[in-house]
Formats: structure tokens, sequence, C-alpha cells
């Protein structure tokens, strides 16, 4: 039997990473928030705590009453709401991360064994000064442009290297080996698109909300120009990455922090195939010049070709299997959107 501790569960990676894992036999889920579990997540877990990750009382209660094999650690602000409120962003992000990684070195000393800590990262830690340069750029490897211009970015960034530092060099002067073991493991994570949820906060949020919007019949007012370019990747993709980074052998990984994306359309490229399912979409573009230039300092693309060699990653969804066969069917489903009755 694994025990498996999920932060930040009632989040979009949370929502999806559960529902997957429960799937699973001989798991337990333990499910840490802020905030109350929707229903249908809650029953798939064998724990649920509500609760603070600065609150470290509570992590400690928590500790002390199992042992975990694996935590994926996703609790976070996203992107935009940590421009809104950067102090809270740096507490949640960064010492929520640090109390988190603490925490697993006490599991670790106490079981005696390594410690598995999944990580989600992002493109935000990436800061490209400007267009033409972001243009030149093309895909991004890891070790490239890694100067953020939001506090998102920074802690992710800054918190991949507490993880390292966890993993490989925790209290180096010790007399007494007196370190715990962490087998850390992160994903940059490109933006991301859910059928069933739509994301709080984040700046790659005009994709999934142009599309929930078009399924509900809602009008769009996209936050960003026409030609805006990152990179994105459906939610099952994203938790199979998550999965997958989770489950390779420890020897293959040649890093601790890996790229994993699936497709990079324009806003506008978006805009089409979200109009070619729900042709009275009314989607207009009305960029908010200050989280464009957010936007226009992610790559248009990143370089995931380590996960790909490493530990065998490979989207099942490109862009246009993505909109046929996850995005569209799921969204009319949720709004229960039959074609005859509002579209024909
Ligand atoms: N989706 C995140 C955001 O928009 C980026 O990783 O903040």
């Amino acid at each position: 039997m694994k025990t498996i501790l999920v932060t930040g569960a009632n989040g979009e990676i949370g929502h999806g990473l559960i529902s997957r894992l429960a799937e699973q036999p001989n798991l337990r889920i333990i499910a840490l928030d802020l905030h109350e579990l929707e229903e249908n997540i809650k029953a798939k877990c064998y724990r649920v705590v509500t609760g603070d990750i600065l609150d470290t009382a509570l992590l400690e209660s928590v500790s002390a009453t199992y042992n975990f094999d694996t935590i994926y650690h996703l609790a976070a602000l996203l992107s935009t709401k940590a421009e809104r409120q950067p102090v809270l962003a740096h507490k949640v992000n960064v010492d929520g991360t640090l109390n988190l990684l603490e925490m697993a070195v006490g599991q670790s000393r106490v079981q005696g064994r390594e410690i598995k800590f999944l990580y989600p990262s992002s493109i935000a830690v990436y800061g490209l000064p400007d267009l033409q340069k972001k243009e030149r750029a093309g895909k991004v490897k890891e070790h490239e442009w890694l100067t953020p211009r939001t506090m998102y970015g920074i802690n992710k960034l800054y918190c991949e290297q507490l993880g390292i530092y966890y993993a490989q060099h925790y209290r180096q002067l010790d007399a007494e080996a007196v370190r715990g073991h962490i087998d850390f493991r992160a994903l940059r994570f490109p933006g991301l698109i859910s059928a069933v949820t739509v994301p709080t906060g984040g700046t790659s949020d005009y994709a999934p909300e142009m599309l929930h919007a078009a399924a509900q019949a809602k009008p769009y007012p996209c936050f960003v120009r026409e030609d805006t370019r990152i990179s994105f990747m459906v939610m099952p993709d994203a938790i199979e990455a998550l999965l997958g980074l989770e489950a390779a052998p420890r020897e293959r990984l040649t890093r601790l922090v890996y790229n994993a994306t699936a497709f990079n359309p324009s806003a506008g490229e978006i805009y089409e195939l979200v109009r070619r399912a729900f042709p009275k979409a009314q989607v207009t573009f009305v960029p908010d010049l200050k989280r464009q230039k957010i936007v226009d300092s992610w790559p248009t693309d990143i370089d995931d070709s380590a996960a790909r060699a490493d530990w065998d990653w490979k989207p099942a969804y490109d862009f246009k299997r993505a909109f046929e066969e996850y995005l569209v069917p799921g969204v009319k489903q949720q709004y229960a959107v039959t074609d005859s009755v509002q579209y024909n």
C-alpha cells in the first residue's frame, strides 16, 4: 500500500491527479487544501485535510500520522494572482514549498528511506526581454532565459533550486549525516487546458477561458493579442507527465528539472478551433497590455527533448486531437450543449 500526499488538491491539477491516482489499486491519497474539497474528489481520497501549508503545526500532525511514499506539492498562487498579492504569493509559493520539503526530510529520517517529491514548475520561469528575442529564441531549453519577470516565475525558479538543494546538498556541513533523502523531480508545465475545470489566477488562462465561454454561449473578451503564442498541453497529458516522471527509474534521469509540452498555437489559432466547434462563439481580442507583457515574456515554444529521451515523455494529444477528442466533447458534455439546440 502506497501513501501519497497531494497539496493544492482542490486546484485544477489536483482534481485531475486525484481522479487518475484513484484508479490505481493499493494507494491511499491524503489530500490537503485550504478549501473544502468537492464531494466527488473527496470520495476518492483516504483522508482530506483542510488547512494551510504555512501552518507548520498542521503539517507536523499530518506527517506524524502517515508515512508518505510520494508528495505531489501542487499548492501555489498562479502568475496573475501573484502579481496582485506578491507578498502572499511569496509566502505560499516559497515558504509553503520550504515547509513541504522540511516535512519530506523529516519523513525520510523517520522512515529511513528516500521520499519522492514531485513539483510542478512552469514556463513562467522563463523571461524573454522582448518580442523579437522571443521570436528568435524558438524552442527554449531548460537552462536558457531564466530571467523571469513575474513573482510567480521567480518563486517557481527558486523552488526548483530549493528542491535540488534538498536532494543534493542539504546540510552539507554537518559532521554527521543528518540529511534526509529526497528524490526531487520538477516538471515545467506550459499553459494547461482542461475540459472540466477553468483555472483561477493564471495568465495563460485566455485559452481555457475562451473555450469554456464559447461552450456556454458567453461572449469572451480575450486579454491577449491574436498573434500571442506560447506552449500548451491538455490536462490528461499534464497528469500523465507527472505520473511518468514519478515512475521513471532514477538512473535514467539526467536532470532534476524537465520541460514538457504538447503544442503551441497562437491565441488566434485557438479561436479558430473554438469557432469551428461553436460557430456562434463571440470572441473579441481586447489585449490587457500589462497581462500581455507577461505572456510576451514566455517562450513561443519549449524544448522537451530531455524528457522525451530520459523518461519517454510523449503527449497523447496534439493541437487538433486535443480539441476534437478531448476539449470539445468534454465541454459540450459539461455544459450540456446539444448542437441541434444551440448552433443549428
Ligand atoms: N498557467 C500558469 C499561469 O498562467 C503558467 O504556468 O500562471
